[in-house]
């Protein structure tokens, strides 16, 4: 098992379990969608890395969509082990950037989608752990983060009485959806008659429009490198901004409409308190999650606000409040560091933690048996406090049994 554990706590449960299958071999049920954007060294590298490795399990197969006028074929990818009949080539009639991606998945004969740039490599057991969990679960979308991706996302969380509950987050570190959420998305960009350049920038619309808290993960990535990404610098940034206020703008619309008729946006009012809030993490080699109930950030959802498009301004109030230190130890020890393989790297709560805290990592299809051997690598003063955890095992989640000792 992987390791890196530095855990404040007093009283504390540690859970192993098994609970999330994989879907079997042959209910095969992704499509990888690919944009070549401007970095085709990259493009090849993540198809390589994906048929060699996910063919057989849950990829069904690859869409790589170009959007450049200069057409690509089969014959590009010769170095890859990618079979022609799993790779699709998409050759774009014009290049209509983002929107791509969900035209790609829309079109997908699978029921769910991986969505990722071409900037970073995603471990194929962290997309088997997707796609676990997208098939047990009941969930539209999960999406990857590193550390100060969630960190943004999180601190832009709006909740207003019980009818708008959002927040942003990016899709392209690598995110998992239904076929059924890109068309309805797509749908509901035309409904709203969007300009030419918001339907471009979908990415900057699709979670705040959704009206959903959406499911993220921390995820570290491996960066690819190559190239200046197209979301950076000030222009970039100032791009973003303004699409995430018209998405935001567009959603106090709908919502004060109460526009039930239209397709993607969830209306319904969720419960005010939201369930205890639980950090997930896949393991970056082997194939397992991670999850706490430890508390990474205050409560930020009492912020007062009065509108979504308040959404950059209740980020910066946040922060202000949070102050640097706590930020810097957010992105500094985030939890993706307990099982990244590497020792020099550590997960340290904010906080001692309290009574009824637990960590648990789900084994995804691996069952706990006599042989499971569970190694943590912690720090002096943990070693201690782990005399005080309870260790318990489960098969599927519900029942669990208590282990002997450490
Ligand atoms: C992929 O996109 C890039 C940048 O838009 C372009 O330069 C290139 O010609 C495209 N195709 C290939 C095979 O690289
Ligand atoms: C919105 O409309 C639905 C159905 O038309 C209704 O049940 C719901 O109460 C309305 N919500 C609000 C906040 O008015």
């Amino acid at each position: 098992m992987e390791s890196g554990f530095v855990v404040f706590v007093s009283i504390l449960t540690l859970l192993v379990t098994n609970h999330t299958s994989l879907p079997d071999a042959e209910s095969l049920q992704i499509t990888v969608v690919l944009l070549n954007w401007s970095r085709f060294a990259n493009v090849l590298k993540i198809t390589s890395n994906i048929c060699e490795n996910l063919l057989d399990d849950v990829v069904h197969n690859i869409i790589v969509w170009n959007n450049n006028p200069t057409p690509i074929s089969f014959s590009d990818f010769t170095h890859t082990t990618c079979p022609e009949s799993r790779l699709n080539i998409v050759n774009s009639p014009s290049n209509i950037y983002f929107e791509a991606r969900y035209i790609a998945c829309a079109r997908a004969v699978t029921t769910h989608c991986f969505i990722q740039d071409d900037d970073y490599l995603v471990h194929p057991n962290i997309i088997r752990a997707l796609a676990a969990r997208m098939v047990n679960g009941n969930m539209p979308s999960i999406h990857l983060q590193p550390p100060d991706e969630m960190f943004t996302s999180e601190m832009r969380e709006l909740v207003k009485a019980s009818n708008l509950h959002t927040t942003f987050a990016w899709l392209g570190y690598g995110t998992i959806i239904l076929r059924t959420q890109a068309a309805e998305f797509l749908s509901l960009l035309e409904k709203l008659q969007l300009s030419k350049e918001e339907h471009e920038m979908a990415d900057n619309y699709f979670t705040i429009l959704s009206n959903r808290m959406p499911e993220r993960w921390f995820d570290p990535g491996i960066p690819l490198g190559g190239g200046v990404a197209f979301t950076v610098g000030t222009e970039g940034e100032e791009r973003n901004n303004r699409h995430i206020l018209r998405a935001a703008e567009l959603l106090d619309q709908i919502v004060r409409d109460n526009d039930t008729n239209l397709p993607y946006v969830q209306l319904e009012s969720l419960p005010t308190n939201a369930d205890v809030r639980v950090l997930t993490v896949p393991c970056q080699r082997d194939l397992c999650i991670l999850q706490s109930s430890i508390e990474l950030l205050p409560d930020l959802l009492d912020t007062p606000i009065t509108a979504a498009t308040d959404i950059l301004d209740v980020e910066k109030r946040r922060l202000l409040e949070l102050g640097e230190m706590r930020k810097r130890q957010y992105l500094d020890f985030p939890p993706s560091n307990a099982v990244d393989g590497r020792y020099e790297t550590v997960f340290r709560s904010p906080a001692d933690a309290k009574r009824g805290d637990w960590i648990m990592l789900d084994l995804v299809r691996m069952a706990p048996s006599d042989n499971l051997v569970l190694e943590m690598v912690v720090g002096g003063e943990m070693a201690i406090i782990l005399q005080n955890v309870a260790l318990e095992v489960s098969q599927n989640g519900n029942k669990w049994a208590g282990l002997m000792e450490f």
